[in-house]
């Protein structure tokens, strides 16, 4: 791929989703957008690129922006996070919003769906403590053929194995063929969207927390910055934030502070001033 094709494609990316990609990235550019040469008959990567450059197929674009994704994710991912939720943040949620019985969660970027399940399954397990309550899970992500697979549950055996305690997969999963299918009750606890983080967040509402982890890291300072700022926005005073582990708010936004003691989480600057 010739350096102005490379550019066409990254211009595309950047500007619809906000993921970059450098130079260096050619190769990975390639090898995803060969196969839809080859799907769509095109005859070369050229020929590909020609047609972008022509405009006019929204569903090419969408293909190729999709394709770029890397939607590598897994059940309690880091573990600490999800330790976290489970031991600080939900217990907390409990006294705070015990007069509206009412919790609702985000998660941003949930890929095939394992972060919004995990937290289904702690859920699902604190029930007892959350009788009468209303839990609302929202899970989006930019790649609709992700949100789809997300929605059926269905994961290899290598996929549940990794990072899943075994006693939660023996709870929770069942044995289709061989695979592994997230049990109906986990799964009705979870919405899955599609929904781009560049878009206004204002007809989603508030969230009591909101995971967005692990995509942050594929955007520039800046689109980091706008995406944390509005985050912000999308969260009360009492509100959790959890990044990724290479993920942070400092120098990007002054709305949050780290949680003291929950690595990983992250509260409105008024809060954890208060709380200190
Ligand atoms: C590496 S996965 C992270 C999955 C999960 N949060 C985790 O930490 O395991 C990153 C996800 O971000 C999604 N993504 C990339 N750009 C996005 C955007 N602009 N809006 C929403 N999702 C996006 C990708 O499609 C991908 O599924």
């Amino acid at each position: 791929m010739n350096s102005d094709d490379f550019a066409v494609i990254s211009s595309l990316v950047k500007g619809t989703s906000g993921l970059v990609l450098t130079p260096e990235k050619t190769y990975l550019v390639e090898s995803r957008l060969n196969p839809i040469a080859v799907r769509r008959n095109v005859g070369s990567l050229q020929a590909l690129v020609a047609q972008v450059r022509r405009g006019g197929d929204p569903a090419l674009k969408r293909e190729i922006i999709e394709a770029m994704t890397t939607n590598e994710s897994f059940f309690f991912r880091d573990k600490t996070p999800f330790d976290n939720f489970r031991e600080k943040v939900l217990p907390e949620l409990l006294k705070v919003k015990a007069h509206r019985r009412s919790l609702r969660i985000w998660c941003a970027a949930a890929s095939h769906g394992q972060e919004p399940y995990s937290l289904a399954m702690i859920l699902k397990e604190e029930e007892m403590k959350l009788r009468g309550w209303t839990v609302e899970i929202l899970a989006t992500d930019l790649a609709t053929t992700v949100i789809e697979r997300a929605r059926i549950g269905l994961y290899s055996q290598f996929e549940v194995q990794r990072g899943m305690p075994i006693q939660m997969m023996i709870r929770h999963f069942t044995e289709v063929g061989d695979m592994w299918q997230v049990s109906q009750d986990i799964r009705s606890m979870v919405t899955f969207k599609p929904f781009n983080l560049l878009e206004s967040y204002a007809s989603l509402g508030i969230f009591d927390v909101i995971f967005c982890r692990n995509v942050l890291i594929y955007f520039d300072q800046e689109t980091k910055a706008d995406v944390l700022n509005r985050l912000a926005g999308a969260l009360p005073e009492h509100g959790t934030l959890c990044l990724g582990s290479a993920e942070t708010v400092i120098g990007l936004c002054p709305k949050f502070r780290p949680l003291p003691g929950q690595r990983g989480m992250y509260g409105l600057e008024s809060r954890v001033q208060e709380a200190i």
